[in-house]
């Protein structure tokens, strides 16, 4: 019996989605512990692109797909997610706790609101209602999963919670209309009806398979510097998405995770403000956004870009206990004379390794590079070719950098989004 955990290293899009599709094969079940449909994860696979962004990525494999206590859900956006890949013809094998906090219309209205007043300070979040959503789970007036399929319930849990948000919202808009209780249970209890012969207590299921000896593989959703403690805050997300909440966003006892796999961009990309100390405002960015295709899948924001950040990296490897790496997108390197890795930061006069914990500190970080001669650019058939024969000799003085300066195994290549173009290391 395996729990394996898919975590992130850097801000998020490290190809998460493609690479859990590719090992969900093995897996019985998928399981999401945080975030919601902030998360844009793509999939290819025989050259047919989806985007997930509720749903944990082995939906396509048929497994037991599992959102977790953690998770924040749209549930209208999440019926438009099922009624999606059911076109598509997968028939999902669903499981949503009870306990997942429900992301309400009001939570969309109050993430633009926030983000409008914060002026020149924006965070650039997703506009899901993500941060909102978190806030009042917090604050103790969120609305769960177990609410929305019950009307009673949910009337007096929204009555609650609208003697808050009634009078904030307010405060933020001054033409804001008050909401009405009742039309917000109407509507959501019409989400529950559809959604209720999914909602369960996950936890006691996921001890049943446990028992039943059953893998189980862990999904993260946005990456470890976008973490709510750990992170770049205020530029993060609002949920903890390193490996540790894997076992608070699930119940999956902690000393049960067998293994967790890193993904690793070969690069560096970001969405949204915050700093960045090896961001490329130059020719080189523009070359790795253009042929990377760094475009959000759930906004379509450009993604900044720059080099590897291997202080990222191994402050990653370490704070999630990563044992291997999934190195991703290393086909959008191609064509560049030079490689530059950072390996460490200048800060105060002094050479760190570690990513510093407060965000004005990582502002006057400045990163050491180590220079690597680059490769030419091939075309997608050049490269299943190359791997046919193994990791190509031009690529081994990057791969072992990494190994080196993270302590990370890298067991698995990706030089391409399609699922086939993948390597795995022997
Ligand atoms: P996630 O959020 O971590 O799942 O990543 P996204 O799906 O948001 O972004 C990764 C993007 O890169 C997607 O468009 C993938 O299809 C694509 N992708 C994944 N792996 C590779 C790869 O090895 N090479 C290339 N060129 N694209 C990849
Ligand atoms: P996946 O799972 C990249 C970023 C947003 C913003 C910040 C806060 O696809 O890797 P939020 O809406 O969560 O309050 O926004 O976090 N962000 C992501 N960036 N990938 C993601 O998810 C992200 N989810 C949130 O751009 O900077
Ligand atoms: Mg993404």
């Amino acid at each position: 019996m395996t729990v394996n955990v898919i975590v992130g290293m850097q801000w998020g899009d490290e190809g998460k989605g493609k690479i859990t599709d590719y090992y969900a094969r093995n897996a019985h079940a998928v399981v999401r512990y945080q975030g919601g449909n902030n998360a844009g994860h793509t999939i290819v696979r025989n050259g047919k692109k989806y985007s997930l962004h509720h749903l944990p990525s082995g939906v396509f494999e048929g497994k037991e797909i599992i959102l977790g206590n953690g998770m924040v859900i749209d549930p209208k956006f999440l019926i438009d997610e099922l009624n999606t890949i059911k076109k598509h013809g997968v028939e999902e094998n669903l499981h949503i706790s009870d306990n997942a906090n429900v992301i309400m219309s009001y939570h969309i209205i109050q993430d633009e609101l926030e983000e409008n007043l914060r002026g020149g300070k924006k965070i650039g979040t997703t506009k899901k209602g993500i941060g909102p959503a978190y806030t009042d789970k917090v604050n103790r007036i969120g609305i769960r999963m177990a609410d929305i399929i019950d009307r009673e319930r949910l009337l007096k849990r929204i009555e609650y919670a609208l003697i808050f948000k009634n009078r904030y919202l307010a405060s933020l808009d001054s033409s804001f209309k008050p909401l009405n209780a009742e039309d917000i249970t109407d509507e959501y209890f019409k989400y529950g009806t559809v959604l209720k012969k999914f909602v369960k207590d996950t936890r006691n299921y996921l001890y049943t398979l446990q028992e039943e000896n059953k893998d189980i593989l862990i999904e993260g959703a946005q990456g470890t510097f976008l973490d709510i403690d750990h992170g770049t805050y205020p530029f993060t997300t609002s949920s903890n998405t390193v490996t540790g909440n894997a076992s608070t966003g699930t119940g999956i006892p902690f000393r049960d995770i067998t293994k967790v796999t890193g993904i690793l961009k070969a690069y560096t990309t970001r969405v949204g403000e915050g700093p960045f100390p090896t961001e490329l405002k130059n020719n080189i960015g523009k070359y790795l956004m253009e042929n990377g295709h760094e475009f959000g899948t759930t906004t379509g924001r450009m993604r900044r870009c720059g080099w590897l950040d291997l202080v990222m990296a191994r402050t990653a490897a370490k704070m999630n206990s990563i044992s291997e790496i999934s190195l991703t997108k290393i086909d959008v390197l191609s064509g560049l004379d030079v490689l530059k890795v950072c390996t460490h930061y200048e800060y105060d006069g002094k050479k760190i390794k570690y990513f510093p914990s407060d965000v004005e500190d990582l502002a006057s970080c400045r990163p050491i590079y180590e220079t690597l001669p680059g490769w030419k650019k091939m075309s997608s058939e050049d490269w299943k070719m190359v791997f046919e024969a193994g990791i190509p000799d031009f690529m081994k003085e990057y791969i072992l950098l990494i190994e080196r300066e993270t302590g990370a195994k890298i067991s698995l290549i990706s030089y391409g989004p399609d699922r086939e173009e993948t390597y795995i290391v022997k």
